[in-house]
């Protein structure tokens, strides 16, 4: 264990905090935050110290790690890229200067009939990443863009906005992402994604895990390069969170799918480490300590997402639950389940539940984002209301014996903040709530229940569980726990054990997902297929087989 005095890796700016938390044993979690906060915040845009370096001198692509778009508006994109001729290195072989970068944005391919173009800088003190919010756009249209530094142009990006506000918008196809361990394969599922039809991807969590990545990178075992060894190490700086997103960015597949698509991001543990709540850590570290690495890893996420300036951290804090539209057809409440949370009960893992779950003073959402939910729920016209989030939403028995063990890392380990939440959606009047989930490597469809041990009580909506693109290798159609899983939960409409991903399209009567898997992610080239397609109609919740 290290000390809070004892951090020779992290950025001066955290070193600074880090000793400001040292000599003072006894600060509070908040006051460790607010000075977080003042230590690594930066100059704002056109005030930073840095000198100008002319993008003219860049002798080497500088953008090796793609671009991206996010957060659709019905007026504006976020277009996103980051300079790094040389990923691997800690200063992507750039100097610690401020770079110009030019952007347009075209209504065609061809870059023929432009919309809108600018320069934006990019700052040493964002690791040379760029967030353009491009306005005035029109509603529902698809854009293309693309970036220029000194000579180097950038690959095409393909990005849309969202219907206006009051449009009754048809129809959204949406894929739901999550869990992309690197070590664990290729992402043959996003090249399949950057070739499919969607108008936006959301992905929920684990875009990144901080687990050490060896030279062969685990089980993608190349044998045509080495990874350097700083890879090989458990993130913890800045510097180690930048140069793990220039690794997972570096991949091809995963280029292609933020070049389609506009992407919809949200994080879940390890992002920052493994089944963290709030300030604390998996293993035994002060939280103030603790505090470090979550700003650390969390400004490393804004910079390396095609996240807005809303979503620009303070120190360890970070406002990353919003919400988007689609028309009059869909709202999406993204939801942070990570930051906010209570203490998994009974030390978490799989534990046969007891009182604390149900104990109201704990929460998996924090208050303030419990609270917005509800609210906007209640002020949506929307006829789709969706949640992105990230841990399983609805009851998961493990066992077949009463009573089962079940997640304490899920919402079954924080029932009585579920109630809550389902409570809200039936006071609200949302009559087509549909939970997006990562998290569990698996693919599920859940009827949500009023109430999960009474299989007669009401279905409020539905919940599909996205499987990883990586996380768990191959896998199987049928894991070993299916049959149980399957019988403990007769609101389990579906369980597949393959890696892929999930389609969704919203519709006006109804809505169709399907899980799509790959039969093999540790060597390339999978074909992709459609292991199931389920609809959910609409005033008429719950799953059936299409
Ligand atoms: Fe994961």
């Amino acid at each position: 264990m290290t000390t809070t005095t004892d951090l020779p890796q992290h950025s001066p700016e955290l070193r600074a905090a880090a000793r400001h938390i040292g000599r003072r044993r006894f600060l509070t979690v908040t006051g460790a935050a607010a000075a977080l906060a003042f230590a690594v915040n930066v100059p704002a845009a056109g005030t930073a110290s840095a000198a100008q370096f002319d993008a003219r001198k860049i002798t080497d692509n500088p953008f090796t790690l793609g671009v991206a778009s996010g957060d659709p508006l019905p007026d504006s994109v976020l277009l996103w890229t980051r300079l790094a001729p040389a990923p691997y290195q800690p200063d992507s072989g750039l100097p610690a200067q401020r770079i110009t970068v030019h952007w347009e944005l075209a209504h065609d391919e061809g870059f023929t009939r432009i919309a809108r173009r600018g320069a934006a800088i990019a700052y040493p003190e964002f690791n040379h990443t760029v967030h353009v919010e491009v306005a005035a756009l029109e509603a529902g249209r698809v854009y293309y863009y693309r970036f220029r530094a000194g000579t180097w142009i950038s690959e095409t990006g393909r990005t849309r906005t969202a219907p206006a506000r009051t449009a009754a918008a048809s129809s959204l196809t949406l894929a739901a992402v999550s869990c992309q361990a690197y070590t664990d394969g290729h992402y043959t599922a996003y090249r399949h994604l950057a070739q499919d039809d969607v108008d936006v991807v959301f992905h929920l969590g684990d875009y990144l895990y901080e687990y050490a990545v060896n030279s062969v990178g685990g089980y993608r075992n190349y044998t045509d390069r080495t990874l350097p060894a700083l890879f090989n190490r458990e993130t913890t700086t800045l510097e180690d969170y930048r140069l793990r997103y220039a690794l997972f960015k570096s991949d091809p597949d995963l280029r292609a799918a933020h070049a389609a698509h506009p992407f919809v991001v949200t994080w879940d543990d390890h992002e920052t480490e493994n089944n963290y709540a709030d300030d604390l850590p998996e293993n035994s570290v002060p939280p103030e300590e603790f505090l470090l690495r979550r700003a650390a890893a969390y400004r490393a996420y804004w910079e390396n997402q095609p996240l807005r300036l809303p979503q620009r951290p303070t120190g360890p804090d970070m406002q990353l639950y919003r919400r988007l539209h689609w028309g009059r057809l869909a709202q999406f409440d993204v939801l942070d389940t990570r930051q906010y949370r209570s203490n998994q009960a009974y030390g978490d893992g799989s534990q046969i539940p007891g009182p604390e779950v149900d104990d109201p003073a704990r929460t998996m959402t924090g208050a303030t984002q419990e609270r917005w939910l509800l609210d906007g729920w209640r002020d949506s016209a929307a006829l789709w209301n969706v949640v992105p989030q990230q841990v399983t939403f609805a009851q998961r028995k493990f066992d077949l014996t009463e009573p089962s063990r079940v997640s304490m890392d899920a919402w079954d380990g924080y029932r009585a903040s579920r109630r809550r939440v389902l409570d809200g959606a039936k006071a609200a009047g949302v009559e087509n709530l549909m939970v997006l989930t990562g998290d569990v490597h698996v693919g599920y469809g859940f009827d949500i229940k009023d109430d999960f041990d009474a299989p007669d009580s009401a279905t409020l909506g539905t919940e599909i569980v996205a499987t990883s693109i990586t996380s768990g290798r191959d896998g199987s159609d049928k894991p070993a726990n299916w049959d149980t899983y399957m019988r403990a939960n007769p609101h389990m409409r579906f369980y597949n054990g393959r890696r892929g991903y999930v389609t969704v399209a919203l519709g006006r009567q109804l809505a169709r997902a399907d899980f799509k898997t790959v039969p093999y992610v540790t060597t390339t080239g999978a074909p992709l297929a459609t292991a199931a397609t389920f609809v959910t109609q609409v005033g008429a919740q719950g799953l059936t087989p299409a």
